[in-house]
């Protein structure tokens, strides 16, 4: 028994901020940075930034929906819902729990992973395992982040590389592959290098509520994880860089995803990209890549795809699957 994905949807909110609006916009509280500093460190032109108040299961809602549309389904054949998020609606219950609610359907089990960026490599390999399992037959895998509600920007090393948004599979039960092999990882030695470290305690926030980042450090363990992990990914499946029609990467920076795909001897027209337009979503980004893919006709019904993620925690992972 595999599990093989059926159906992808993602989706972003409306507010779209390029580099040049954003600068203006950090230029009012005296911090200076610039459109070509950005492109040129990151990749990133633009991001979309949810409205206040909307929240991680507004925008997986609509991806889910699509995500539902484009394999058929309903939200009633779902018997599985996970969650990939860092900004969770609530402190509880889950997202999922609350994406459930908004599906309008009750009775399957839904849960949260909490990965970072990561986290749609992590909920695809839950679903993967559970469907292998026998323990689930139609499973919603979701990432969303409104991550513009963490950022601190008055720090120019952060707040220009995230965005917000949503994007989902469906994930279901079949004799034919599939997702072929997962890999996933964590270092909870490098925590303090990614973290959003304060808590909720005696009714408030203790400690600082917004995303801070060794970017450098980051960086250098990014490039190495993500050359094992994907190294392991094919050797599982028995498989080679050569095998790969699509890499599908976390979008955190173009050049992370160039080196990565260097080290697999892709050209990086075997690549999907689209940092450019989404900025950083966290756990969305694989998501999105993988729908923009897919809707825009570049992922055809067959082909090989590799994904891989890496993220604070540190965590890190791959899954190779036949689309
Ligand atoms: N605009 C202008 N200048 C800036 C900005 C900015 N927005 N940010 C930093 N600078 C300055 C710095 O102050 C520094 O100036 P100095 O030389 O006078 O001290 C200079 O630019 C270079 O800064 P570095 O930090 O060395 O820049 P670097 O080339 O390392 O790029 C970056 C920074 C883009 C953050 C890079 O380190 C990176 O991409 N790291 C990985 C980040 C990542 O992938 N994070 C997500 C992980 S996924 C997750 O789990 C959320």
């Amino acid at each position: 028994m595999y599990s093989r994905i059926t159906g992808t949807g993602s989706y972003l909110p409306p507010r779209r901020i390029t580099n040049h609006e954003l600068a203006a916009q950090l230029a009012q509280s005296g911090i200076e940075t610039s459109h070509e500093w950005i492109v040129e460190r990151t990749g990133i032109e633009a991001r979309h930034f949810a409205d206040a108040g909307v929240t991680s299961s507004d925008l997986g809602l609509e991806a889910a929906r699509r995500a539902l549309d484009a394999a058929g389904l309903r939200p009633q054949d779902v018997d599985l819902i996970i969650v990939a998020t860092s900004t969770p609606d609530m402190v509880f219950p889950s997202t999922a729990a609350i994406l459930q609610q908004k599906l309008g359907v009750a009775g399957c089990p839904v849960f949260d992973v909490q990965a970072v960026c990561t986290g749609f490599i992590y909920a695809l390999s839950v679903a993967d395992a559970m469907i292998r399992a026998g323990n689930a037959r139609c499973a919603l895998v979701v990432g969303a982040e409104v991550f513009s509600h963490i950022l601190d920007f008055k720090d120019r090393t952060t707040c220009v590389l995230f965005g917000d948004g949503a994007g989902a599979a469906v994930l279901q039960a079949s004799e034919e592959p599939g997702i072929l092999a997962t890999d996933i990882h964590a270092d909870g030695r490098h925590v303090g290098i990614l973290c959003v470290p304060g808590h909720v305690s005696g009714g408030e926030v203790l400690g600082d509520p917004l995303l801070r980042m060794d970017g450098q450090a980051v960086f250098k363990l990014a490039v190495s994880v993500l050359e094992e992990t994907t190294q392991t990914v094919l050797a599982k499946a028995g498989k080679t860089g050569a095998d790969v029609d699509w890499l599908v990467p976390h979008q955190a920076n173009i050049r992370i995803m160039i080196s990565a795909a260097r080290k697999l001897k892709l050209p990086m027209e075997k690549v999907i990209v689209t940092v450019a337009e989404h900025g950083n979503t966290s756990a969305a980004s694989i998501g999105l890549a993988l729908d923009h893919g897919v809707r825009s006709g570049q992922i055809k019904k067959g082909q090989t795809l590799l994904l891989e993620g890496v993220g604070g925690g540190f965590t890190w992972g791959s899954v190779l699957l036949k689309y």
